[in-house]
């Protein structure tokens, strides 16, 4: 039987004030349904970018293709992604989780970029709509526009899923014995975070949903992660020693491949999971091992595109020297002892206890995982 809205509510609001249970509490158990980035899109050009406007050429090329592939994708293949995750959900399931973009953004006005959420929720909620629906704000969610579209849609909706008050887009609650934070990487909120960390100190698990990763990844939107833009390089250090020594997991999306990280250094430990649903590709649902040696993380991307000239590459290293990128992937290769990069797309299920955190994934519309990846235990 599955566990019913009103119970999910009266467990999560049972914890609400009084921060996280200790250790071995009763109701410790539970799964996460998980969906990557998704880009909601129409299948036929017509609706909800009628009227937008490009920066300019580059813009207006870029994002056709996105258009393209989005409409391919959604025509032909997220709907049975979705129908395979409605399909493969049960009883121990806490909320769907959706780890940002969930829309592919470039509307004309306010009235079309909500009509474009609203849309998007019935169709990745479809078959799932029972289960409280957690997402966390993506750049394509807020750009061009939707900044305060969607600060002013998503605190109340995801409130009332929810069952109690989130009243900005970095925000934390309590499930179970485990402290769950949801950053907002595209204005990043300091205080929000450190107040989050501070206040579920002794949870069980800490987990920080943000759609970006929350150190740089070997692709090209390496500087593009929480507190990585920012010049700020003291707090973005001292962030990244306290989730070290939290031993937080992190659960994110952005880059569009499915892949998992994981460090050890200073006595702390980070533990990072991508997930990705942007099953552009049909070979998307093979998943295809692009790297698995910590030792050669930046091989891929980084060591033969940081250049002193990146206009070069697309723009992604603006302002970056090749000095600069290098030195950031020698700032962060320490104590990197797990690194799994995956050409692949599907859904997730997470599996919380006290023993394991665990990843099931579900490649293209598997009714069955593919594999399952250990993040503690
Ligand atoms: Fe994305």
């Amino acid at each position: 039987m599955k566990m019913r809205r009103r119970e999910f509510l009266w467990t999560a609001g049972a914890f609400a004030a009084g921060g996280c249970r200790l250790p071995g509490a009763a109701g410790g158990d539970y799964d996460v349904t998980i969906l990557g980035d998704t880009h909601f899109d129409e299948t036929e050009w017509g609706t909800y970018h009628v009227g937008w406007k490009p920066r300019d050429d580059r813009d207006a090329g870029g994002r056709r293709r996105e258009f393209a592939r989005d409409a391919a994708m959604w025509k032909e293949r997220l709907p049975s992604l979705i129908a395979a995750a409605a399909k493969c959900h049960r009883p121990m399931d806490a909320f769907l989780l959706q780890v940002g973009d969930l829309v592919q953004g470039d509307t004309a006005n306010a009235e079309m970029e909500l009509k474009m959420y609203r849309d998007a929720l019935c169709a990745v909620r479809r078959g799932m709509e029972e289960l409280p629906f957690l997402t966390v704000a993506g750049n394509h969610d807020v750009r061009n526009g939707g900044r305060p579209v969607y600060d002013s849609f998503f605190p109340p909706y995801l409130s009332k899923e929810f069952g109690r008050k989130f009243d900005s887009t970095t925000f934390h609650f309590t499930q179970g014995p485990d402290a769950w934070i949801v950053a907002d990487f595209m204005q990043p909120d300091a205080a929000r975070l450190f107040a989050a960390l501070d206040e579920t100190e002794g949870c069980r698990h800490t987990f920080i949903v943000c759609h970006s990763p929350l150190t740089p990844s070997d692709n090209w939107g390496f500087f593009w992660f929480l507190f990585g833009k920012n010049e700020d390089t003291a707090l973005r250090r001292r962030f990244l020693a306290r989730i070290l020594k939290r031993h937080v997991i992190v659960l994110c999306g952005h880059l569009h491949y499915t892949e998992l990280e994981e460090w050890r250094r200073d006595g702390g430990l980070l533990t990072q999971f991508s997930f990705n649903s942007v099953w552009g590709r049909p070979e998307q649902s093979t998943p295809e091992l692009l790297a698995s040696d910590p030792k050669k993380w930046g091989e891929l991307y980084v060591h033969k595109n940081a250049t002193d000239k990146p206009e070069e590459h697309d723009g992604h290293y603006t302002n970056r020297s090749r000095a600069e990128s290098l030195a950031l992937m020698d700032e962060y290769a320490p104590g990197l002892v797990r690194y799994e990069k995956y050409d692949a797309a599907g859904h997730y299920r997470l599996h919380v206890s006290d023993a394991a955190v665990t990843v099931d994934f579900y490649p293209g519309d598997a009714l069955v995982p593919e594999r399952t990846f250990v993040l503690r235990g």
